[in-house]
């Protein structure tokens, strides 16, 4: 496993493990048991998945020591604010049946960001979250939140994959030292993107998958990676990543398949920000 150093200095494992999707209280325990088992550290989940007490479940049994594991969630819109996040922090922890985060996040940049993050400072002050972050920030966004807070964003999780390759913002990002991850690294199958001929030749040179292949692109990217899979094979295999190196040529093939456009939708379309607002959960 490689590890990224966070601002805190804080070690995290450059691979892990996300739970979006897996709703089913059962399927997500059963999932994030196999992964641990299969030797995965990092688990991300949020409160908005509706599975942290899932993910708890199977921490607790696995027997892993606490500090041997990374674990990150979620506050959603509904609870931003100042009273609210420390509320929504108190919440999830009891959920996970955890005593502290290694990583908490912003999930979407609305709402009151401000009050969130002071919640989130004092939070991280007194040691209950070890490192806090967001999610789906563009620069200016990032900035703003920097230049106006005591902690600043150890991380930004956002959509990173072979049609979306967000160079401008990973390079923003490393170059004000925010740990850039990536989210559905591949689309969520979408474009047909395990299919893709460029990405098959180039696994078949080292016996890789197309998966294989974009986790190591990512990884060699400096961008921390928490695929999703529920089928054991298939968590091996992704975890099955640190064994072979990508050429340049290669990352050229790759960036040859940059659209440019999110597969799935702009974080700063006013439509998507309105139906977001709507999205309450029970949590
Ligand atoms: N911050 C945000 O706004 C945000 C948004 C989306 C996701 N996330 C986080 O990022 C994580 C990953 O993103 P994601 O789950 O949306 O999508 P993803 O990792 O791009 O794709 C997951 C899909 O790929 C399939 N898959 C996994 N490994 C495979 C393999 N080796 N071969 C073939 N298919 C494979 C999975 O199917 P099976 O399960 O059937 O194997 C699943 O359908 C999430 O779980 C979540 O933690 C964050």
């Amino acid at each position: 496993m490689n590890f990224v150093t966070l601002k805190s200095g804080a070690l995290m494992p450059q691979l892990g493990f996300g739970v979006y999707q897996i709703q089913d209280a059962l399927e997500c325990e059963e999932a994030v048991y196999a992964a641990l088992q299969a030797g995965y550290r990092l688990i991300d989940t949020a409160a908005a998945y509706q599975n942290e007490e899932a993910v708890g479940k199977a921490i607790i049994r696995s027997g892993i020591p606490r500090d041997e594991l990374f674990i990150t969630t979620k506050v959603w819109v509904q609870d931003m604010g100042y009273s609210q996040t420390l509320k929504a922090i108190d919440r999830s922890l009891t959920r996970l049946g955890l005593d502290y985060l290694d990583l908490y996040l912003i999930h979407q940049p609305y709402s009151d960001v401000f009050g969130s993050w002071r919640a989130m400072e004092e939070k991280h002050d007194g040691g209950i979250l070890r490192n806090i972050g967001v999610s789906n920030f563009t620069p200016d966004r990032l900035t703003d939140l920097t230049v106006f807070s005591h902690v600043a964003p150890a991380l930004n999780q956002i959509e990173i994959n072979p049609f979306y390759q967000q160079h401008d913002n990973v390079a923003f990002m490393q170059a004000n030292g925010v740990q850039p991850q990536s989210w559905a690294s591949f689309a969520e199958g979408r474009n047909n993107l395990f299919q893709t001929p460029v990405l098959q030749t180039i696994g078949g040179k080292y016996g890789k998958s197309v998966v294989q292949v974009v986790l190591r692109w990512l990884i060699q990217r400096g961008i921390v990676v928490i695929p999703k899979s529920v089928s054991p094979e298939r968590m091996a295999q992704n975890i099955d990543v640190f064994n072979f190196e990508l050429n340049e040529e290669e990352l050229s093939l790759i960036a040859g398949l940059d659209t440019g456009v999110s597969c799935f939708h702009s974080h700063t379309d006013p439509e998507r920000i309105k139906n977001i607002a709507g999205l309450h959960f029970d949590i």
